[in-house]
């Protein structure tokens, strides 16, 4: 018997079809890009499910999509999931660091999806990147960290008019757009993915937790168990990051500047200091909180040799590496990922990932089982923005609770869960202010 087609899609046996704009690293890398996406397509049913009715219904059927998304093998799944509802893909990076080539090439060749991503590459090819995108002129932007929307407006406003709509995927991102509307200076809806239940609460603690930790042990391969780790930052992903970090046996401490997540993180139960105490015990420390030069030259000399510092918030700015540079006698790069600083008269310390996220940078992001909600929202976000085309407010707004219900629903039963319904009385019990003790 002949050897079953990669991940089930016959690549031998492609249809002829015209050449796709494209600039990835290797088109030869796409049957590996094929059959990790696969694999990955096999812990997203809920995505799965909405690809089959897509199919079908063709709902995005006409629209130009514009894609600024971290190319990964759950982004392929996305891409699929919206080509399959008769959409036109463009996909760029939304990070120089998190793009997979293999699922790239996989794109290009299999899917015959234009992208315009390669690991590694220089801040210029990057934007060069984002605006094959905008040249398309798309009905619909899909961003993680709001680059292509910000683009769009601030270098090609002329586009601003075709535009039905956008979504945004990250924490960041929703921060950067709300910013944009208070100033009057966003031109068109965007829905905020990473607002829905079902996004921010699994992905951003759950994903972020499990593969910041995944990304620190690829690169460094160090025990977890019995460190000190200092998790900046208690948000989401913070929470994520330090009960994972405590699942594997460390000490955590986390650092503040909300005295309501400070309280919160005394409550779960870790230690709680300014920065400028917990530099001197950490063995790791990752910044999750979304602002700039959190972790400074004072903290770096003030730390021991061999910590290891990381970042897994959206941009590349929480870290001040200019300032580590500058106090630094020798830099080198000690493992794929991983740069030694000396600095001077100080200890040796070590930065993961360029202070790029770390979970994409040195790992694969989030595992695909909580990505299949957050691109489920994604891709009914889509939908929403095209059914409801001159309705909706020029703003940052959520997903519809039906919708983010649904996906809930839907992952349940995928995962072989069935909850309880409300009895009538207890309805009419909740609907009612007259029952007291
Ligand atoms: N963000 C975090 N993890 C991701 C993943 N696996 N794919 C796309 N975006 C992500």
């Amino acid at each position: 018997m002949p050897p079953a087609p990669a991940g089930g899609r016959d690549t031998t046996k492609r249809k002829e079809h015209p050449p796709v704009s494209h600039d990835i690293k290797d088109p030869g890398l796409a049957a590996k890009g094929n059959d990790r996406i696969e694999w990955a397509a096999k812990s997203m049913p809920v995505l799965e499910l909405i690809r089959e009715r897509f199919e079908k219904e063709k709902p995005l059927k006409g629209l130009r999509l514009g894609l600024c998304l971290h190319v990964t093998t759950e982004t392929a799944s996305l891409c699929r999931t919206l080509a399959a509802g008769g959409g036109e893909v463009h996909l760029c990076a939304s990070n120089p660091l998190s793009t997979q080539d293999d699922v790239a090439a996989a794109l290009v060749e299999i899917d015959h999806i234009p992208v315009h991503a390669i690991k590694g590459e220089d801040n210029d090819t990057y934007y060069r990147h984002i605006h094959s995108v905008l040249d398309i002129r798309p009905h619909i932007t899909m961003d993680d960290g709001a680059d292509l929307l910000s683009t769009l407006h601030s270098q090609k406003p002329g586009l601003i008019q075709g535009v039905l709509g956008g979504t945004e995927e990250t924490t960041t991102g929703v921060i950067r757009l709300r910013a944009m509307a208070a100033e009057k200076a966003l031109k068109y809806p965007v829905v905020a993915v990473n607002d829905a239940m079902t996004k921010h609460f699994f992905d951003n603690r759950y994903g972020t937790g499990q593969s910041t930790l995944d990304g620190i042990v690829r690169s460094t391969n160090r025990l977890i168990a019995g460190s000190v780790f200092v998790v900046c930052g208690y948000g989401w992903c913070g929470r994520g990051v330090a009960k994972r970090a405590a699942g594997m046996g460390a000490r955590v401490v986390v650092t503040e500047v909300d005295p309501l997540k400070a309280l919160e993180a005394i409550m779960d139960g870790f230690d709680v200091l300014p920065l400028a105490k917990a530099a001197l015990s950490g063995d790791f420390f990752v910044t999750v909180t979304g602002d700039v030069n959190v972790i400074r030259p004072e903290h770096f000399r003030a730390m021991k040799t061999g910590a290891i510092v990381c970042n897994s918030g959206h941009f590349n700015v929480e870290l001040d590496l200019d300032g580590l540079a500058a106090i630094a006698e020798s830099r080198r790069q000690a493992r794929d990922f991983v740069e030694e600083y000396a600095i001077k008269g100080g200890p040796t310390v070590y930065v993961l990932g360029e202070g790029r996220l770390v979970n994409l940078a040195a790992a694969e992001g989030h595992p695909s089982s909580v990505m299949d909600m957050s691109f489920a929202n994604q891709a009914l976000a889509a939908e929403y923005v095209n059914q409801n085309q001159g309705r909706l407010p020029l703003d940052v707004f959520p997903v519809p609770e039906a919708l983010d219900h649904e996906i809930a629903r839907l992952k349940l039963k995928a995962m072989g869960y069935e909850i309880d319904v409300l009895t009538p009385e207890q309805v009419e019990y909740l609907a009612s202010w007259k029952t007291g003790t």
